[in-house]
């Protein structure tokens, strides 16, 4: 939520720092700017409501030579998003300007000192309070050290940028629960929220950690921290991102390729990891707390959105194959809710992004509370990926677009790793093990064959998207894919869809059934076919409009409804992996005829850094 990026180099920073804006917007894209300081040593900013095309029209009928700058892309937390709430923000005499992604919790109480000092406020934004502290202390100080003061008034959250004209070519960043990344390459520094911004520049890379600041110059970066003034030595490493993979690559949407990738991406997230000598899994990143797992009385599995769907999921698997007790919370539930973590309790986080603020704050709370905890993250490096006492890294590759897809079956594919493991470890057979290996090899060419149905949910969607609410259902291992189709027609699509346990239907939603509510059934051939038969008679009987997942071959459900898509046959707790995968492409193709952005959907963001 929010990107920022500051550029100080040999390259027009117009020029970059418009380019990682578009790279970034993904995490935010309701307003955007730029503050620049140009040849004369003045800080020219411009700033946009809307998508970043509305501020690249802004910049284009000007000429701003300038070799150091800061820009933003907004996700709006305090005031509506407009020219002057957007981002970057300046001091009362504009030679300060910076860049926030972030909260300033006890922005009033600043405010009003701040105010009876004389500032001039112009923005509803908290970001506003940092820049005219920074002001307020750099009348006797340098500017490092007034950034230094300013940051240890404030209660919240930052990822920060500053830039002023009395430091020409020089940018200061500071990280406090937001990330920062910068990049190094010959003559030129790039730092931006995440990496994607960077990489078309140089692979070399520094994370800033909790509570460090840097002042960064062409040549030269000096860290250290806030609250201890303790110097760290920048230490670059090579990241292995490329510019191919967060690139459309011909397909019209994000989106649509991350689905396509997911064969791919599932390849990439087994890799190395199956053992078939042994039968088992080999999760390195864990290996020093696999016992602790294996005898946890309880694990908690945390997480927001898509993540705590595949946490659902991890429930279902863990439990049946490892017989360990499992417990999902959400995570902005798990932080304020004083949740009991005993002695054999191990927590396990999952995070696309590893940015996400409630599922990090309901990790520190478990660390509170001596919690071993483990983190399944997509994003390398990230606050998450650090912050847990180890991890399972899922390998999915950049996800860009809003709604996740391919995180999700990689987030999946992970529980199903980790719950062979931990099956193994108890009373799983060799036998057992291996067949689901093997059966688990074959489920990226069992993906392609449904991305290959592609036209028949095509007409499907044309019949279904002027629809205004659906109903999902599933049971057991596919009760979790209702949710989660559910909410990723709601996120692209705006339309009200509700996930729910097939059998809970009739005890509320049956009421809702007409034939303006299509239901999407999960109804594959597995142990409680039967039952989720009688469901769907139960809509048929009140004249409901039944679209349904089915497995290949059943002639059953064929002779029972019109629409069918047909999915490979496979083991039933692999099932999710494979009935996902129609309802991701449903909500899309409705979304495209709906003429919605896919990718930037309304009001969501890709990353939520902000409880
Ligand atoms: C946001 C995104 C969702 C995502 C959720 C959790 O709401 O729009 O797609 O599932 O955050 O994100 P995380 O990065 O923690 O998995």
């Amino acid at each position: 939520m929010c990107g920022i990026i500051g550029y100080t180099g040999k390259k027009n920073s117009v020029e970059v720092l418009i380019e990682g804006l578009k790279r970034m917007e993904y995490r935010g894209y309701d307003s955007s700017g730029i503050a620049i300081l140009n040849d004369n040593n003045e800080i020219v900013t411009i700033k946009k409501k809307g998508e970043i095309q509305k501020l690249i029209n802004a910049i284009n009928d000007r000429k701003y030579p300038s070799h150091t700058g800061i820009a933003h892309t907004r996700w709006a937390t305090h005031g509506e998003p407009n020219d002057i709430n957007a981002h970057p923000h300046s001091d009362c005499k504009n030679e300060i300007s910076i860049v926030h992604n972030g909260i300033v919790e006890n922005f009033k109480s600043l405010k009003d000192y701040l105010l009876s000092k004389g500032h001039k406020f112009v923005s509803e934004t908290d970001t506003e309070i940092i820049v005219h502290l920074i002001e307020e202390f750099a009348e006797d100080n340098d500017l490092l050290t007034a950034v230094k003061k300013a940051l240890k008034k404030i209660k919240g959250t930052y990822g920060l940028l500053v830039i002023s004209k009395k430091l020409p070519n020089t940018i200061i960043a500071a990280r406090m629960g937001s990330p920062l990344v910068i990049g190094k390459s010959d003559k030129q520094m790039i730092i931006a929220s995440d990496a994607s911004a960077i990489i078309s520049h140089t692979n070399q890379v520094l994370y800033l950690e909790e509570g460090e600041i840097a002042e960064i110059t062409v040549n030269d970066i000096n860290i250290s921290n806030i609250f201890s003034n303790h110097i760290t030595d920048p230490k670059f490493i090579e990241i292995d991102m490329t510019l191919e993979q967060i690139e459309k690559g011909g397909y019209e949407h994000f989106m649509l390729k991350e689905i396509y990738e997911q064969p791919e991406s599932i390849r990439n997230t087994i890799r190395g990891r199956l053992d078939k000598t042994n039968g088992t899994i080999r999760l390195n990143g864990i290996k020093k707390y696999i016992n602790d797992l294996k005898d946890a009385d309880r694990i908690i599995i945390t997480a927001c959105g898509t993540s705590w769907h595949a946490a659902l999921l991890g429930k279902y698997l863990i439990e049946n194959f490892a017989n360990i007790p499992v417990e999902v919370d959400y995570a902005s539930e798990f932080r304020y809710r004083n949740p009991i973590v005993r002695k054999n309790t191990v927590v396990i986080a999952i995070s696309q992004s590893g940015e996400t603020a409630d599922t990090i704050a309901a990790i520190y709370e478990a660390k509170r509370k001596n919690a071993i905890v483990l983190g399944i993250c997509n994003v390398i490096g990230s606050t998450i990926a650090r912050i847990t006492d180890a991890g399972i890294y899922m390998h999915a590759g950049p996800e860009i677009g809003v709604a996740s897809t391919k995180a999700f079956t990689s987030q999946v594919t992970v529980l199903l790793l980790l719950a062979i493991l931990l099956g193994r470890k108890h009373h799983m057979s060799f036998d057992e093990g291996l067949h689901l290996i093997k059966e688990l090899e074959k489920i990226p060419d069992k993906i392609n064959e449904i991305l290959n149905s592609r036209k028949y949910i095509q007409k499907l969607s044309k019949q279904l998207y002027k629809h205004t609410n659906f109903l999902y259902l599933g049971r057991g291992f596919n009760y979790p894919v209702a949710l989660e189709g559910a909410l990723k027609l709601k996120e692209i699509s705006y339309i009200h869809a509700e996930g729910y346990p097939a059998a809970e239907m009739k005890h509320g939603p049956i009421a809702l059934i007409d034939d303006n509510m299509p239901a999407l059934v999960i109804a594959l051939k597995d142990s409680i076919y039967e039952k989720i038969i009688t469901n769907i008679k139960e809509i048929k009987a009140r004249k409901g409009h039944v679209i349904s997942i089915a497995t290949k071959g059943d002639k059953e459900i064929g002779s029972m409804l019109k629409d069918v898509i047909y999915i490979p046959d496979t083991f039933e707790p692999m099932a999710p992996l494979l009935s996902i995968i129609p309802l991701q492409m449903i909500s899309y193709e409705i979304a495209v005829l709906r003429k919605l952005d896919v990718d930037k959907p309304r009001n969501l963001a890709k990353s939520v850094t902000v409880e």
